[in-house]
């Protein structure tokens, strides 16, 4: 996407002149009459680089450029100063105001398109710093609703943080009706909607900060768009970029997934390490289940990533592990067993067993299996630091042991 230049200018005509040089060089194009109106305004436009003439009325070029480095969406933002003077005094003060360049008026479009080229590549973002991290990515997943995906994400992804000292995020990517927010009773601030609209060249890892949400284990979480209407502009790339920043700022990325194969659906599939397709012990789930895993080799993931868990959703009678086995041809992984109404009360005060109640049978079971998905480096040593979770998880391997 074109970078957008903001050209602040009380001269109709001037505005007009840098406009059409600004246009025929492939750049968008923002403009406002005055100081004010470019504070006011200037957050909505996110331009990529600002011209701002120096002799306009209330509040001069020099003042306008201060006044942007001082707040924070701005202060790294390219900015030229256009003066009538060349004089070294006017340079000077462009300088010292905190502008990158000035161009003395009249100025030639050529210039002015030349000068604003440089400048940006001068001082485009740089890559963001490489860290060591790098997430292990695990997408929970059915073409099923209601088979407990939410359920198993979030007691994962909380189990996780309450395990390790290590940074751990839940993505929620049911971006229709995700859930993520209300099962962790967290106000749904921001999320995914907060992001569609920023063009991927500007989404970095600051951005992200700000629109992640907290949760008291210390859970990082992306939530849903707020509007239902903002799913529809999220892309495939944009998860893709998004997915990868997160990796880079997590060590545990949980995916959260809605029941089909749309294309951010599959972005994410294809960013995890680890599928964990869930079904429940009847024939309509165990079909999905089919489907799924048909289009997962047609995707080519490779079989080893997926896990499957059988989820025990209601309670009496149900199909046979065996047959379930036979039907789909591969072993099923792990069983969850149904759990009564416990978990009603868990969604309705959104709180996950695996946080409220980490030491009853479900919080435990979730806790256990969180360890169970862990990275093999944090499991292979006792970490420096060891959280309750970490203990709780060490506590009852010791006791099966002894059983
Ligand atoms: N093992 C289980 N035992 C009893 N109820 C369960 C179990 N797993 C999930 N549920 C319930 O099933 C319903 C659907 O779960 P949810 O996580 O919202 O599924 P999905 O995200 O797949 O639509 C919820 O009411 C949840 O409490
Ligand atoms: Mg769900």
């Amino acid at each position: 996407m074109a970078d957008t230049i903001y050209v602040v200018d009380d001269n109709e005509i001037n505005l007009k002149m840098a406009s059409a040089a600004l246009r025929g060089a492939g750049y968008m194009v923002a403009t406002a009459n005055d100081a004010a109106d470019a504070l006011e305004n200037i957050a909505t436009v996110r331009p990529s680089l600002a011209i701002l003439d120096v002799m306009m009325p209330d509040m001069d070029g020099y003042e306008l450029c201060r006044r942007l480095r001082t707040r924070p969406d701005t202060a790294n933002l390219p900015i030229i100063i256009l003066t009538t003077l060349s004089e070294l005094d006017e340079r000077l003060k462009a300088f010292e105001a905190g502008a990158d360049d000035f161009i003395a008026k009249p100025f030639n479009p050529q210039e002015l398109q030349a000068r604003v080229k440089v400048l940006l590549r001068r001082l485009s973002p740089q890559e963001p710093p490489v860290t060591t991290l790098q997430a292990e990515t695990t997408a929970v997943f059915s073409l099923r609703g209601g088979v407990g995906v939410s359920t198993v994400a979030t007691n994962l992804a909380v189990g996780l943080a309450q395990i390790w000292t290590a940074p751990a995020c839940l993505a929620d990517l049911a971006l229709i009706n995700g859930q993520s927010a209300l099962m962790l009773d967290v106000p749904l601030r921001n999320g995914w909607g907060d992001l569609a609209s920023i063009p991927i060249e500007e989404l970095d890892s600051e951005v992200l900060q700000r629109v992640l949400l907290s949760h008291e284990s210390g859970l990082r979480a992306l939530a849903c768009p707020k509007r239902f209407e903002d799913a529809e502009l999220l892309n495939a790339d944009q998860v893709h970029h998004v997915v990868r920043l997160l990796k880079r700022q997590f060590e545990y990325l949980i995916f959260d997934l809605p029941h089909d194969f749309s294309a951010t659906t599959i972005a994410a599939l294809d960013e995890a390490d680890r599928i964990v397709l869930l079904l429940a012990p009847e024939l309509s789930s165990v079909r999905c289940a089919s489907i799924a895993l048909e289009v997962f080799d047609k995707l080519n993931s490779p079989p080893e990533k997926v896990k499957l868990l059988l989820n025990w959703t209601f309670a009496g009678k149900g199909l046979a592990r065996s047959e379930i086995e036979k039907a789909i041809k591969r072993k099923v992984d792990i069983v969850l067993p149904n759990v009564g109404d416990a978990l009603v009360s868990a969604l309705t005060y959104g709180k996950p067993p695996a946080f409220q109640d980490p030491n009853g049978a479900i919080g435990a079971l979730f806790e256990d299996l969180a360890y169970h998905w862990s990275k093999e480096s944090h499991r292979s040593a006792p970490p420096q630091t060891m959280k309750d979770g970490y203990k709780r998880v060490q506590e009852r391997a010791r006791a099966r042991q002894k059983q």
